[in-house]
C-alpha cells in the first residue's frame, strides 16, 4: 500500500541546541542547567569549577559547522529543521533586562543559512535547559518570577526573528520534569511532589503567555507544545489495570490537557487531593491559561505497559520511566521497546482528544554504528525502525488524523540526553567523536542519508 501525505508535509530532522551547538562559553553565553549535567538529564547537576569539562562543551561543534550540516540536511530534501534556541546565548543569567547580541546573531546566521534551502525553522524556546542564574539566585520554575523572565526572553526572540521563524513550541516534553526535575524546572531531583507540581504550574503560565506573545508578535506564526508522547496500555485485560493505565496516562497527557484546552481538567481535582498538594493559582495565571497553542507536538520513541501487580512494577522501577516490558515487543540496544503501531495510535488518541493538528517532532533509533572496511555504514536496522514507524503515520493520515510533519531525531550523530553519549546514534549523518570526546568531528553519509532522500523525495511513496 502506498501512502498520500499532504503535499505541503515538513519532512524533516530535530536536533537540541545542548546537544549539538558546543561553544557552551562563546560570545557571551552563560552557563545552562545543561552544562551542569554532563552524565546526562537523569543524572544529578554537579557544580562546575574551572577545569571541568563534558562532552556537550563542544557536541558536534554545530555553533561553527552548521552551514556544512544544513547543506547536508538540505541535500537530504529537508523542508523543515527543528532546533532550539539556547536561552543562555541570549539571556545569559536569565534576569537581565537587555539580551545579548552576539547571541541573537548567531540564530540570525543559522536561520539565514536555513532559508537558503528553504528549510522551515520549528523552534524549540526550551529544549531541556534554562539559565543555571535563574535557578542559583531565583530558585529556577519553583519562583513565579521565572514567568516574567521566560517571557522576556519569548518576546526577545519573536521580534527578533519574526520574519524568519513562522513554527514555534515552547518547553520541550514539558511532562519530563516528574521524572527529572533538575532538567525540567530547575528543581533539585529530591523535591516534593508539592513544589514540582508548583513549578510545572508556572511554566504552563509561561507556555501560554508565550503563545499569546506569539500571536500577538507574529500573526502569521505557529505555535505549539511539546509532549513526551508516553503511551501506556494495560498489561492485561484485568480492569484494574484498565483503570490504572488510564490514571497513568493522564499523568502526561494533563500537560496537553492544560495547554490545549486553557485550563485544568477535573481529574486532577482529585489527584492533587489525594497526594495532598494545593497549588497556588491567581486569578492572572488561570486568564493567562486560556491563550492556547494552535498544534500539539511530541515526541515518540517507544510504548510501555501498566499493571496492578506489585512485583512486576518492584523489576520495572529499573528502567527510565518505571514501564513494565510489553510481552510482544523487542527492544533497541537501550531497552526502549520498539512499537510503530502505538504511534498509530498515539496520533489517533491526540487527535480524538484534542481535534488540532499533530506534529511528530522526534522519533528514532539510538544505536551503535559500525563502519565497514569500505568507509560504509549500513544502518539497515535504522531504515527499518523509521520506515516502521512512518508507514504508521501513513496509516494514521488515512484514521483522517492532520499530521503537519514528521521530523525525526537527530538527523546528523549528537551528544544523547539520557546519558550524555555519543555512541547512542540517531543520525542519517555520522560524526566522528567517541564518548570520551577523541575524533576529528568529520561528518559521514550512512546508507539511512539515501534512503531519507529517496522518502521525502517521493513524499513518502517509497516507504513500505
Ligand atoms: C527526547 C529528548 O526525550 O529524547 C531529546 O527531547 C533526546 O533531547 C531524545 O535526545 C532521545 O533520548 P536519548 O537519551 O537517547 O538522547
Amino acid at each position: 500500500m502506498s501512502y498520500q501525505f499532504p503535499d505541503n508535509f515538513l519532512w524533516g530532522g530535530a536536533i537540541a541546541a545542548n546537544q549539538v551547538e558546543g561553544a557552551y562559553l562563546t560570545d557571551g553565553k552563560g552557563l545552562s542547567t545543561s552544562d551542569l549535567q554532563p552524565h546526562g538529564v537523569l543524572a544529578e547537576a554537579v557544580e562546575r569549577h574551572d577545569g571541568d569539562s563534558g562532552i556537550k562543551d563542544v557536541a558536534i561543534d554545530f555553533y561553527h559547522r552548521y552551514p556544512e550540516d544544513i547543506a547536508l540536511f538540505a541535500e537530504m530534501g529537508f523542508k523543515c529543521l527543528r532546533t532550539s534556541i539556547a536561552w543562555t546565548r541570549i539571556f545569559p543569567q536569565g534576569d537581565e533586562e537587555t539580551p545579548n547580541e552576539a547571541g541573537l546573531a548567531f540564530y540570525d546566521r543559522l536561520f539565514d543559512e536555513m532559508s537558503k534551502y528553504n528549510i522551515q525553522p520549528l523552534v524549540t524556546l526550551s529544549h531541556y535547559e534554562m539559565p543555571y542564574g535563574l535557578v542559583k539566585k531565583h530558585g529556577g520554575w519553583g519562583n513565579r518570577r521565572t514567568i516574567e523572565f521566560f517571557e522576556r526572553y519569548a518576546r526577545t526572540v519573536f521580534q527578533r526573528y519574526q520574519h524568519k521563524v513562522k513554527y514555534w513550541l515552547t518547553f520541550n516534553e514539558i511532562n519530563m520534569s516528574l521524572h527529572a526535575p533538575f532538567t525540567g524546572v530547575g528543581l533539585p531531583s529530591d523535591s516534593s511532589r508539592q513544589d514540582i507540581y508548583q513549578a510545572i504550574h508556572h511554566q504552563l503560565v509561561a507556555s501560554a503567555k508565550a503563545v499569546s506573545a506569539c500571536h500577538e508578535i507574529i500573526p502569521d506564526a505557529k505555535i505549539g507544545n511539546m509532549l513526551l508522547g508516553g503511551i501506556l496500555y494495560p498489561l492485561s485485560c484485568k480492569p484494574a489495570d484498565v483503570i490504572e493505565t488510564q490514571q497513568q496516562n493522564r499523568d502526561w497527557l494533563f500537560f496537553g490537557d492544560v495547554q490545549v484546552r486553557g485550563y485544568y481538567p477535573s481529574y486532577m481535582n482529585r489527584f492533587f487531593k489525594q497526594r495532598g498538594i494545593t497549588l497556588h493559582i491567581t486569578d492572572d495565571d488561570r486568564q493567562a491559561l486560556k491563550h492556547t497553542v494552535d498544534f500539539i507536538s511530541f515526541s515518540y520513541y517507544m510504548s510501555g505497559c501498566v499493571t496492578t501487580d506489585e512485583e512486576l512494577n518492584q523489576k520495572a522501577r529499573a528502567n527510565i520511566l518505571n514501564m513494565v516490558p510489553n510481552p510482544h515487543l523487542e527492544s533497541s540496544e537501550w531497552g526502549w521497546q520498539i512499537d510503530p503501531q502505538g504511534l498509530r495510535y498515539l496520533l489517533n488518541v491526540l487527535y480524538d482528544r484534542y481535534q488540532k493538528p499533530l506534529f511528530i517532532v522526534e522519533n528514532g533509533l539510538g544505536a551503535k554504528d559500525k563502519i565497514d572496511s569500505d568507509g560504509s555504514i549500513n544502518d539497515d536496522y535504522r531504515i527499518k525502525y523509521l520506515n516502521d514507524h512512518l508507514v504508521q503515520v501513513g496509516e494514521a493520515i488515512e484514521d483522517g488524523v492532520e499530521v503537519l510533519g514528521y521530523t525525526c531525531w537527530g538527523p546528523i550523530d549528537l551528544v544523547s540526553a539520557s546519558k550524555a553519549e555519543m555512541s547512542k546514534r540517531y543520525g542519517f549523518i555520522y560524526v566522528d567523536r567517541d564518548d570520551a570526546g577523541n575524533g576529528t568531528l568529520e561528518r559521514k553519509k550512512k546508507k539511512s542519508f539515501y534512503w531519507y532522500q529517496s522518502v521525502i523525495g517521493s513524499n513518502g511513496q517509497t516507504l513500505k
